[in-house]
């Protein structure tokens, strides 16, 4: 079964990043995946062309130093056919379906300066998915809705067109594994909060100021380690973290520990044994720019002969000479 999964290079990537996405796709699996940095999905806010840059070569040596294949990883743009099949996929797609995308209206809708491109980037993340093949699409509860319309499109595209393009499942993701901001339980840790956010740990950060920043997560006053999101949102973040870096049910964690200092110091310490493999290959790789070059340019190759036949089959049968 085909994976295919992108991460919008729009901040610095975080725990919930790497917990969420990049140990996911590292799992084996019976083929390598397609994991790729959506660049130009980033461009669909206002947007800094060097920091763009910069946070895109970032987040390609973190998918590599996070063992992904290195085949597997390539840069968005550097592929020409998702733009194309994207333009494909605009001829295909309703503005009904797409206004009523939850990430559009939160937004974008109603704003004066919101880009053209955040309207359409449902069709360009379609896009991404069919060009592959692709079944499988780990992506994080809130992408449900965009791989929801790929399906509508690609099954549109079929019905009209012809047998174009495979179908991706449709596997929601579990609610768990969510990794709630530190400062603000009930919002999730975003990479694109900003770069000094306090409750947001990036994969990045030096072991000193993962453990100052798990040391000052909010809690609460009544001091009892147990496992209720609704009641302690605070507590229940850094039992479901230590749960996840550790490979134990949070609820099981939570019985070990009577006070909340024990906890954040196991916490800030499973944390920092987590990340430190993937902060030192990522130092290796960052040491070696060529090597990172010709692995990109090999994964970009990988993924230019798998999307270009399905990109002319595509324009074939929509109608237009390729
Ligand atoms: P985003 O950072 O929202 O662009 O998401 C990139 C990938 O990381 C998606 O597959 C998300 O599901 C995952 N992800 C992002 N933030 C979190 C989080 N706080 N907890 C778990 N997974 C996350
Ligand atoms: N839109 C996704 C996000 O914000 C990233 C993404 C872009 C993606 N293209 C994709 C995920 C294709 C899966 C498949 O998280």
């Amino acid at each position: 079964m085909t994976a295919v999964s992108g991460i919008t290079p729009s901040g610095h990537l975080t725990l919930g990043n790497y917990l969420g996405a990049l140990r996911r796709f590292a799992e084996p699996t019976d083929k390598p995946g397609f994991y790729f940095v959506a660049d130009l999905h980033a461009m669909t806010t206002l947007h800094d062309p060097k920091r763009l840059g910069s946070l895109t070569r970032e987040t390609a040596l973190l998918m590599l130093a996070s063992g992904l294949p290195d085949e597997s990883v390539f840069i968005q743009s550097a592929v020409p056919a998702h733009a194309q099949l994207a333009y494909l996929l605009e001829c295909t797609a309703y503005v009904g379906e797409l206004s009523r995308m939850v990430q559009y209206k939160e937004k974008g809708r109603g704003k004066p300066m919101t880009r053209g491109s955040l309207f359409t980037y449902p069709c360009l993340m379609a896009a991404d998915i069919l060009l592959y093949g692709a079944q499988r699409v780990p992506v994080g509860g809130d992408q449900d809705q965009h791989v929801e319309l790929a399906r509508d499109l690609a099954i549109r595209f079929n019905r009209t067109y012809g047998r174009t393009f495979v179908v991706p499942e449709l596997h929601r993701a579990t609610t768990a594994g969510r990794v709630r901001d530190l400062l603000t339980p009930t919002a999730k840790m975003s990479k694109s909060d900003p770069d000094e956010a306090g409750g947001v740990l990036r994969i990045l950060d030096s072991p000193d100021v993962l453990r100052r920043k798990v040391m000052r997560a909010v809690t609460d006053s009544d001091a009892t380690v147990r496992h209720d999101a609704v009641a302690k949102p605070g507590v229940t973040n850094l039992l479901e973290i230590l749960g996840a870096c550790t490979g134990t049910p949070p609820v099981e964690v939570a019985a070990r520990y009577t006070s909340y200092g024990d906890l954040k110091a196991d916490t800030a310490d499973a944390v920092v044994a987590l990340l430190e493999p993937v902060q030192s290959r990522y130092a290796e790789l960052a040491a070696d720019p060529r090597s990172v070059d010709k692995l990109l340019a090999a994964g970009r190759d990988r993924a230019i002969a798998f999307a270009q036949p399905q990109l002319d089959a595509a324009t074939r049968a929509i109608g237009l000479r390729s």
